[in-house]
């Protein structure tokens, strides 16, 4: 994958955000809680609806990828599969900032630059409209603090236990 399409999540897509969170249930061991349902991710999807300054997306492929069960990460609306789900907020913690708060790659298909490509694909996006890109690292995650490093993000706020804030001013 070269580059990666996006498109913003719907409540009606919950069933596939649920489908990557099932897939990915070691990222919720390290923050120390259970999957959510697919009502919790619809009621999520609900909020950010209602928050002008938050978008979750669904990070699409156009081939099908190397999944035992495709079907379930396939999109019917883009004629896409779904491998990562995005959730950031523009003017937060400040105005001129963008915090994400999950980037969150389907758990079988780690390590294929899918999480790289979504971070390029949003800095490009908020590039003129945001000056610093903030990432929430929530729990104890030595592996995303490595990822966030690795592109370029340093760290920026402690407030352990709960959550750790990387950041990268924008050019
Ligand atoms: C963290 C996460 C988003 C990375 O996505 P990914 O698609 O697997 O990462 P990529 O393949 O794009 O890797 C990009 C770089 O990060 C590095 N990296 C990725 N995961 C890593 C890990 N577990 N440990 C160390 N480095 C890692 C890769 O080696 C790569 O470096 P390189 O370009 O120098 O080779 C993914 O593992 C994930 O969804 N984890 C669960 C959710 C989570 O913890 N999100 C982060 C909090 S916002």
């Amino acid at each position: 994958m070269a580059s990666v399409v996006t498109r913003s999540a719907r409540p009606e897509d919950a069933y596939l955000v649920h489908a990557l969170y099932r897939a990915t249930p070691g990222y919720f061991d390290v923050i120390s809680i259970p999957v959510p349902t697919r009502a919790e991710v619809r009621t999520e999807i609900e909020a950010a609806e209602r928050d002008d300054r938050r978008h979750i997306e669904l990070i699409l492929e156009r081939d099908c990828p190397p999944l035992e069960d495709p079907d379930d990460c396939y999109d019917a609306v883009s004629g896409c599969w779904v491998v990562a789900y995005l959730d950031y907020k523009v003017d937060y913690p400040e105005a001129g900032d963008a915090t994400v708060n999950l980037l969150l790659v389907h758990g079988a298909l780690h390590d294929r630059g899918i999480g790289r490509l979504a971070v390029r694909d949003l800095e490009r996006r908020l590039t003129g409209s945001v000056r610093r890109v903030l990432a929430s690292i929530y729990g104890r995650n030595p592996a995303a603090r490595r990822f966030w490093e690795g592109l370029g993000y340093e760290f920026a706020i402690d407030a352990r236990p709960i959550l750790d804030w990387y950041s990268k001013t924008l050019e």
